[in-house]
């Protein structure tokens, strides 16, 4: 059996990982950052021996992407170092490591998804600092490592875009969403299904996109949101066509520069033998009555 790791266990994707390994009966480890903080390098190291587990998985994260840009030498620490340490104490041991990375490692101005190996630009700090962490995986586990990028995450806990808009439509709020950057919903739980796959496949290790096919964009995803909420509710008066308006990236200005288009390619999964992850409309149908009720 293999037994596994797994830090920032408390975070929305960490969560939802460790929950699917309990449901399919693995041996695990759960570390949130009050038991182990991956920036300290020994106590990183001492946790791993301590478990000596087969594979560690990394869902420890700065995600503040906005408040990344002020603050990118401890975003830095987290995004970058953390994952150095988790990479040197898993090659001391034998392990593999699967460290979780984003879209933010592209500049958003391509017009073709993102292949696994084009080449990163990130166009502001959130997205240096995850570069620094893949890099950093990828030297010191060359043949060991899994960086799974993913993008546009929502799920069951935690704060995410799917929940607030869920908010919104519940409190007969119509919200004005972004409509000119387009990217992939992606369920939490959907890239736990895939790293578990990953794991117990002989895929090559390297880079694989865990984002749902096809795409959309921020409003597009709103007006799903409002629309399963709707159905959901069996609405029938002039409330059910409360609807998200349109709005471009200049009338919602934030801090970090957001990417245009954010669509990545999935072509090492085939590659290696396992399914991509489907449709994000058919994700979030799947996933809603989850993170609604949650
Ligand atoms: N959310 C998205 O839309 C998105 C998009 C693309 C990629 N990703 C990537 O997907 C992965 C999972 O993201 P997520 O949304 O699950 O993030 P999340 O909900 O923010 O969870 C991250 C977890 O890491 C913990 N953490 C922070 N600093 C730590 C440290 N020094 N040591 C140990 N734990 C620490 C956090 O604890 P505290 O809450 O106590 O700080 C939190 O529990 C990350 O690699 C992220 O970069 C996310």
């Amino acid at each position: 059996m293999t037994r596994w790791l797994v830090t920032g266990a408390a975070g929305m994707l960490g969560r939802d990982l460790t929950a699917l390994l309990a449901a399919r009966g693995e041996e695990f480890t759960a570390l949130t950052r009050a038991d182990l903080d991956i920036t300290d390098g020994a106590a990183a190291a001492s946790a791993v021996s301590a478990v000596k587990p087969d594979v560690v998985v990394n869902c420890a994260a700065w995600t503040a992407v906005d408040a990344a840009e002020e603050n990118e030498a401890e975003a830095l620490a987290i995004n970058g170092h953390g994952p150095a340490n988790l990479a040197a104490a898993c090659a001391g041991l034998g392990a593999v490591l699967v460290h979780p990375s984003t879209d933010y490692v592209f500049h958003g101005d391509a017009t073709v998804p993102y292949a696994e190996d084009a080449a990163p630009a990130p166009a502001g700090a959130y997205g240096r600092t995850k570069l620094a962490g893949e890099q950093a995986v990828l030297a010191a586990l060359p043949n060991a490592s899994y960086v799974v990028r993913t993008a546009w995450l929502y799920g069951a806990h935690g704060k995410n875009f799917v929940k607030t808009m869920l908010r919104l439509a519940r409190s007969d709020v119509a919200p004005g969403v972004v409509a000119d950057q387009y990217g992939q919903p992606t369920w939490t739980a959907d890239v736990a299904a895939k790293i578990y796959d990953l794991v117990g496949s002989a895929a090559p290790a390297g880079i694989y996109h865990a984002t749902s096919s096809g795409q959309t964009t921020w409003f597009g995803l709103a007006e799903e949101i409002f629309r399963l909420h709707h159905a959901m509710e069996n609405r029938e008066t002039t409330r059910a066509r409360l609807t998200p308006r349109p709005l471009t990236t200049a009338e919602y200005p934030t801090p970090a520069k957001r990417p245009a288009y954010s669509v990545l390619g999935h072509a090492a999964w085939p590659a290696a033998g396992i399914a991509p992850i489907g449709d994000w409309k058919d994700a979030l149908h799947r996933a809603f009555p989850v993170v609604a009720d949650a």
